[in-house]
């Protein structure tokens, strides 16, 4: 079956538009009306005028997307991408440290699921959690679920007081110094940027850190000719079709997200043709996660 031409037909006669992260697969980012990094995503759905939003990323997006348009149906087309990270925060551990820190700020990564942006006070992405946190008048910030991400942030505002939740991405946690002296020793001319999300022994060790769209923009306006990429494979498919003259390699040997990448022609057709695969959540959730996505919209 012809999925792209049939994906096409079905997203017309429904009113739907796609979105897809820069970890999708290329035919997916390439059939996509937005592909972008967690903030542009949310940007775009929270302004987009379709009935109806097919998210090609994982479960903690799409539910951001439902939070901001609640009265869009939003659809998952691989309705089992979870994000690791987002399930190590906990809604009863937060209450605790909520009630141990009643002077401090709850700023959660987007990568939560929508009962622990429910009980923050804002949300961020990596790309502007620094605004974010420098936003903010309190001195004490409760920074989760990344610890690696709020390490990161807290270099940049050392004078905020941060409480982090020891929670991090399996993907990026799995980079080591040792990745990045093996990549500098065989590509010496290469410039190197990574994901906040990495360890902050490997992050310092960067030229650049950024999130995926920063990561993109970066190299695309760099004069350098060859870089090595921290972050998940997917984001080569733009890198390549930005930059054709540029060389790009990985940090690391197969460096990609497993959920990220359950997204397929066939299941994203499948989800259109069905309708199926919808985001459901409470209004009570959606009013009250929304607070928090909102503020971070208006930073
Ligand atoms: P970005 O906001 O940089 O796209 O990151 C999303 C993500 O899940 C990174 O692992
Ligand atoms: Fe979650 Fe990491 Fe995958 Fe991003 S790369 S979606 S943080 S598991």
């Amino acid at each position: 079956m012809d999925y792209r031409s049939e994906i096409l037909r079905l997203k017309e006669e429904r009113n739907a538009c796609i979105v897809a992260h820069f970890y999708q697969d290329g035919e997916i980012q390439d059939i996509a009306d937005k592909v972008g990094d967690s903030f542009d995503l949310s940007r775009y759905c929270a302004s987009t005028d379709k009935s109806t939003i097919v998210f090609c990323g994982v479960h903690f997006m799409a539910e951001s997307a439902k939070i901001l348009s609640p009265e869009k149906t939003v659809l998952l087309p691989a309705i089992d991408a979870g994000c690791p990270m987002a399930d190590m925060a906990n809604v009863e551990g937060l209450r605790k440290l909520k009630q141990k820190y009643p002077e401090a700020a709850v700023v959660c990564y987007v990568n939560t699921t929508a009962e622990i942006k429910a009980e923050c006070d804002i949300c961020c992405t990596s790309s502007i959690a620094e605004k974010v946190v420098k936003s903010l008048p309190h001195k004490q910030i409760i920074f989760l679920p990344d610890r690696n991400l709020g390490q990161y942030i807290a270099k940049q505002v050392p004078e905020k007081e941060f409480i982090f939740w020891a929670g991090f991405c399996p993907t990026h946690n799995a980079l080591t110094t040792m990745h990045v002296e093996e990549a500098r020793h065989r590509y010496p001319n290469a410039v190197l940027a990574v994901h906040p999300e990495a360890p902050p022994e490997v992050v310092d060790m960067a030229d650049f850190t950024g999130s995926t769209k920063q990561i993109i923009d970066f190299c695309t306006e760099s004069d350098a000719r060859e870089f090595i990429i921290g972050t998940e494979e997917g984001i080569l498919h733009q890198l390549h079709k930005r930059n054709p003259d540029k060389s790009f390699y990985m940090l690391r040997y197969r460096f990609i997200c497993p959920n990220m990448k359950k997204t397929s022609m066939e299941k994203l057709y499948e989800s259109l043709r069905d309708m199926n695969h919808e985001i459901i959540l409470s209004e009570d959730i959606i009013t009250r996660a929304r607070r928090s996505l909102d503020r971070m919209l208006q930073v």
